[in-house]
């Protein structure tokens, strides 16, 4: 049954909520407190790179299915389920920062329709679903809690084909409304307490950070003992119990969620008298991930990458997204740049110059002059690139692949010396 629908903050997963909500039937609107980014949507501008999203704003908006305002209290006045969606930015302490979900919240409180739920979509620290309640003043309303499972790149897919979905609800009869809004979905619907809802959502972000600082780790000892990372993962991953998926090594992981969800967790822990040792060596692997790229690119320029001249494929924190927060690709750049490295760079969903960084038109551009070149995004396009033509407008043929993306053996060929991660 269509249901009405408000959700407010549209960044990536408030989009992505919103559009797969009217792709499945349901009448929605979105709010946000930006106005020009609202009169965008409204005139079918997508602010972000999102695979599938455009097709289905455009969709919602054609059926009168999906509508985008300014602020969160002239979305609300009809609704009977309000998502909050909006940024949980990392506080000075590591902490999660509640001030944009107890702004909304306050502001919607006395707007609200009589018995309507409120959903808790950002990631919140455990106790969450409370603060929203106190901050709501409206005791015929629940809140609810149900965190988001979305990748970037692949969020609209992910919506539409979750693993499963955790309503996190003190309210029962609320937790059964709720689940009703996702009926279609073939995935489990886990109905549990806000606060075991809330910690599966950082323990799901902390676990899988864990799965890649521990393959990185890995690919570390592989270039100690003369072993190959992608084989190992390989036959590790055959094993049911482990698995492929989240195997692959890298130049450390970024992007908006892991870094302030692993920070916030050991806070959470610490809060709590817990001392999430396993979690801060997760973090520190990480750290020291870029750190040993850097060391990586130094080494193979002959010790000093003072004055070098160095080209860099990818920007973005991961392939099929035009985010750069927080992207491993940027801190090695930036660590370059700071020994005195000159770096021109390419990445296919970046077009400017970007936080001092040169950012060339196109791969083979960003490889003129250049005596070192860096893969730091796992871009399909990186691999079709002729590496002869590259050859040609570079000063020396060297590689260095921290995403073990391009074909060695072919590279090789191409005179190239090749460097990947974990690989002897
Ligand atoms: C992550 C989670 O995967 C989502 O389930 C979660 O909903 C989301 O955070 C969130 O909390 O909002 P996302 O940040 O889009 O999604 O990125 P991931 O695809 O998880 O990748 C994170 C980082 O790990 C990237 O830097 C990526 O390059 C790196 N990574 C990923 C690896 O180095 N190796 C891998 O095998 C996988």
């Amino acid at each position: 049954m269509a249901s009405k629908i408000a959700v407010i903050g549209t960044g990536y997963v408030g989009l992505t909520t919103g559009a797969c909500l009217a792709h499945m039937g349901h009448d929605v609107v979105c709010a946000d407190i930006d106005e020009a980014k609202v009169d965008a949507l409204n005139s079918g501008e997508i602010p972000i790179l999102e695979d599938g999203l455009e097709n289905l704003v455009v969709e919602g908006r054609r059926a009168g299915r999906l509508r985008f305002v300014v602020g969160a209290a002239n979305a609300v006045g009809d609704r009977e389920f309000v998502y909050l969606c909006v940024p949980t930015p990392q506080g000075d302490d590591g902490s999660a920062d509640l001030s944009y979900i107890e702004a909304a919240a306050r502001e919607i409180g006395p707007v609200l329709a009589p018995e309507a739920i409120v959903i808790n979509k950002s990631t919140v620290p455990v106790g969450s679903t409370r603060v929203v309640e106190h901050a709501l003043q409206r005791g015929d309303v629940s809140v609810v809690s149900n965190p988001e499972f979305l990748r970037e790149g692949s969020a609209v897919h992910d919506f539409l084909n979750p693993d499963r979905v955790v309503i996190g609800a003190v309210d029962q009869a609320a937790a059964i409304r709720m689940a009703g809004l996702y009926i279609g979905l073939t995935a489990p619907i886990m109905v549990t307490d806000p606060a075991s809802a809330e910690t599966i959502k950082y323990a799901s972000n902390a676990f899988l950070a864990t799965k890649i600082s521990f393959v990185n780790a890995v690919a570390a000892v592989c270039e100690a003992v003369g072993a190959d990372v992608n084989d190992v993962v390989l036959g590790m991953g055959y094993d049911r119990r482990i698995g492929q998926e989240f195997l692959k090594p890298g130049p450390g992981w970024g992007g908006s969620c892991f870094p302030k969800d692993t920070v916030a967790l050991v806070h959470i822990a610490e809060q709590a008298g817990y001392d999430f040792r396993l979690l801060k060596g997760v973090v520190d692997v990480n750290n020291e991930q870029f750190e040993r790229v850097v060391r990586k690119v130094v080494a193979a320029v002959g010790g000093d990458v003072a004055g070098r001249h160095i080209a860099a494929w990818g920007l973005t924190f991961k392939a099929r997204t035009d985010d750069t927060r927080m992207s491993p690709a940027i801190e090695v750049i930036k660590r370059l740049q700071a020994l005195g490295a000159e770096v021109t760079a390419y990445d296919p969903a970046i077009r400017m110059d970007i936080e001092g960084i040169t950012v060339a038109p196109d791969a083979i551009t960003a490889c003129k002059g250049a005596e070192l070149l860096m893969v730091l995004t796992e871009w399909d396009e990186f691999k079709w690139v002729d590496l002869d033509e590259v050859g040609q407008q570079m000063t020396n043929r060297r590689l260095v692949d921290t995403r073990n993306l391009l074909d060695r053996s072919r590279a090789q060929v191409s005179g190239f010396e090749y460097q990947g991660i974990g690989r002897s």
